[in-house]
């Protein structure tokens, strides 16, 4: 029986890496623009920010961990629940957190982006 299992399994059934994730190619992100993911169960956002450089950081608050929205126009993001702030660094700058967001580590393999967490 094991080995009839065995045979239909496909390699596809295996559950995504949650601390890594492949996110397109570089020239699919334009500048200033930026694209959601989830690493896992960790919300997060991509964002080319114009300067040659690639963020990606969790959405989750580092207050009470709602989701919070990035704003490309303003370049900040705002937390829904209690009007927390963070710079398009993942910096606090307003309201009530008092860490920042935290920070992906973000890699360009033959083209291609990769982002995963920063392990400690
Ligand atoms: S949960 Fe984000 S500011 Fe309170």
């Amino acid at each position: 029986m094991y080995s009839v299992y065995s045979f239909f399994k496909s390699p596809e059934i295996n559950k995504a890496d949650p601390n890594r994730i492949e996110l397109g190619k570089i020239n699919e992100l334009p500048e200033n623009e930026f694209k959601t993911f989830k690493l896992g169960k960790t919300p997060g956002v991509l964002i080319n920010n114009g300067n040659g450089e690639l963020k990606a950081l969790s959405t989750v608050c580092s207050h009470m961990q709602c989701t919070v929205k990035y704003l490309k126009d303003e370049k900040i993001f705002l937390c829904p629940c209690h009007s927390g702030k963070y710079d398009i660094n993942g910096k606090n700058i307003s309201g009530p957190p008092l860490q920042p967001l935290t920070e992906f580590k973000v890699m360009l393999i033959k083209q291609k982006i990769i982002v995963s967490r920063i392990l400690k």
